[in-house]
């Protein structure tokens, strides 16, 4: 399917590994330009010779999305932003009486102060062009609590809430916000989760992920593929009458019909 986005720029935060990698590479082979990021010079270097070896027009930004000069550095590589994927590294799972006060801060920054200016940046650019695309990762944990991650959920909440009515004002204007749900993926944060998850039970990782798989009526977690061309989609020309919409991706984990 023709994505309608081939030549569009596309910037992608934390998108070195994971999910938001399979964003990018899914938004690339629909033709996009994309502006890659994460911390890590050797990693983001690994994903940007991935993605050019396949074809891709690709620049590689080594920065930290959550400080204002990480994400100017951003703007700066891609001049006007048609995509915006917001992603950033999540709060720990910790139980909240042991989360201080600076650290709550910091996971309303990371999860949804950074996703906020970003569009802020953007977003006027976009409705003058007459296109635009946001898409945010957040989590089924908006949907679905999980005790532990209740930091991760309520920025996220957060975010998605704050962004419900600035969706509207811009909708005439062919630019949409969205924000994708996911369940388990298999990526290097599940992967460093099930390990804890199997030391706080006392039992081998292999036993934890099994007990993870039979929660998941798919009984298999998601790929980045997967939900890269959901992303991908939410970023079409097709998808310019869906916004203000948190989809769920999870292989039916969340028991629920809406
Ligand atoms: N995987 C799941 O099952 C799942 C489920 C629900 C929600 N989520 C959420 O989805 C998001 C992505 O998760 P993931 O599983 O893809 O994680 P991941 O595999 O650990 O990848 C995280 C990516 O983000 C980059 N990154 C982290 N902090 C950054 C920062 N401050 N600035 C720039 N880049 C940064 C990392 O590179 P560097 O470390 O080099 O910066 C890496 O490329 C997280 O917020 C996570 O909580 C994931």
């Amino acid at each position: 399917m023709d994505l309608g986005i081939a030549g569009r720029t596309a910037v992608v935060c934390a998108s070195s590994k994971g999910l938001g990698f399979g964003c990018a590479k899914a938004l690339a082979d629909a033709g996009c330009r994309v502006v890659i990021n994460g911390r890590n010079p050797d990693t983001l270097e690994a994903a940007r010779v991935k993605l050019a070896d396949s074809g891709a027009d690709v620049v590689a930004v080594v920065a930290d999305v959550g400080t204002a000069s990480g994400r100017q550095a951003l703007l700066g590589a891609a001049n006007a932003v048609d995509i915006l994927v917001n992603n950033n590294a999540g709060p720990p799972f910790r139980d909240f009486r042991e989360i201080d006060h600076a650290a709550l801060v910091a996971g309303v920054e990371g999860n949804m102060l950074t996703p906020i200016e970003l569009v802020k940046s953007v977003i006027d650019g976009m409705a003058e062009r007459g296109f635009g695309r946001i898409v945010n990762i957040t989590s089924s944990s908006v949907k679905a609590p999980i005790a532990g991650l209740d930091l991760s959920s309520g920025a996220r909440a957060g975010l998605t809430a704050f962004l419900a009515g600035v969706a509207r004002t811009v909708a005439d204007r062919n630019v949409t916000i969205n924000h994708i749900m996911p369940g388990s993926f298999d990526t290097d944060r599940l992967r460093a989760s099930l390990e804890r998850t199997a030391w706080q039970r006392s039992v081998d990782v292999p036993i934890a992920v099994d007990q993870a798989l039979q929660r998941i009526p798919a009984h298999r977690f998601g790929t980045a593929q997967e939900f890269g061309a959901l992303c991908a989609f939410l970023c079409s020309a097709q998808a310019g009458y869906i916004t203000g919409q948190s989809i769920l991706i999870d292989g039916g984990a969340v028991n629920t019909t809406l």
